[in-house]
């Protein structure tokens, strides 16, 4: 590692992961502890790893779509963020399989205020400090945002919002000094499909990665200062070809390939 990578890692104080409970955001959490070993590292999700190793991060209890907890969390931003320069990330997200409205309306209404509204609210939040003392902000989209996906149409549309958003203020907010990195993991071995409703194994090994690999792929990518990562190079691949259709094409193809999953 040079000398002006590791003193960029060096300079954060504070670290804030959203959903570092599990799957990638739990891969940052030592990754980030070995290159920022002065930093705070505070993980926000409703709920924390209570067996094992001891935890590596400072756990923060909140629901980032319940409006109480965010009031809660405001009141505790300035303790946590004017320790010195921030490393935002924002990782916490699902998606839920199925043609909309499935499994019903208000899981794709939470799903919007996790994937797109938290994020929006802790920029938004944390943007004095980072203008003040510096910093970065990953935003955690995904290959789902380079087309329409039906049987995922929400989940898709939130990481197409994402990935832009990103990659805009990534433009934006260049003259003050912050980086802002749009990741876009492909499938990845973790919780996610489970969570989101599919059966059995989706990803064959062959075509996933891990969360290790994505975590690698974002932290090389925020060192070079890119808007935008999409991680593993089969992924690379799929998408340049999949934002090269056109839309009405792009969407028929993966609508065969998202029927099939679930069998
Ligand atoms: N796995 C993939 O194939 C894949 C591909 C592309 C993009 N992604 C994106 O990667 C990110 C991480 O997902 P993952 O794959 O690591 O899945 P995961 O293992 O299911 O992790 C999701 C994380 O989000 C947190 N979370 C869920 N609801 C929350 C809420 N209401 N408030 C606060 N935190 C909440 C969860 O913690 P609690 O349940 O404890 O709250 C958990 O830590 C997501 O944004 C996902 O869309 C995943």
């Amino acid at each position: 590692m040079s000398l002006t990578v590791m003193s960029f890692w060096k300079k954060f104080r504070t670290i804030v992961i959203t959903g570092a409970s599990s799957g990638i955001g739990a891969a940052f959490v030592p990754k980030l502890r070995e290159k920022c070993p002065d930093a705070h590292i505070y993980g926000l999700s409703r709920s924390h790893p209570t067996e094992g190793e001891k935890l590596l991060y400072d756990p923060i209890s909140v629901d980032l779509t319940n409006p109480a907890d965010l009031e809660r969390l405001e009141q505790d931003l300035p303790r946590i963020f004017a320790q010195g320069p921030v490393l935002l990330i924002n990782n916490s997200g699902f998606g839920s399989y199925g043609p909309f409205p499935q499994p019903d309306l208000e899981n794709h209404l939470n799903m919007m205020d996790l994937n797109v509204k938290a994020p929006v609210w802790l920029v938004g939040r944390a943007l004095p400090w980072l203008r003040r003392e510096g910093g970065a902000i990953i935003n955690v989209a995904s290959t789902a945002g380079f087309q329409p996906t039906p049987f995922l149409s929400t989940y898709g549309a939130t990481k197409a919002f994402l990935l832009h958003w990103s990659m805009g203020l990534h433009h934006d907010l260049k003259k003050d000094g912050i980086r802002v990195l749009a990741l876009c993991p492909g499938p990845t071995a973790t919780d996610f499909f489970r969570r989101a409703g599919f059966e059995g194994k989706v990803v064959p090994d062959a075509f996933g990665q891990t969360s290790e690999q994505v975590v690698q792929a974002a932290m090389r990518a925020l060192e070079k200062n890119r808007s935008l990562v999409v991680s593993g190079w089969k992924n690379k691949i799929l998408v340049a070809v999949s934002s090269k259709l056109p839309k009405a094409l792009g969407t028929a193809l993966s609508a065969r390939v998202l029927a099939k999953v679930r069998q």
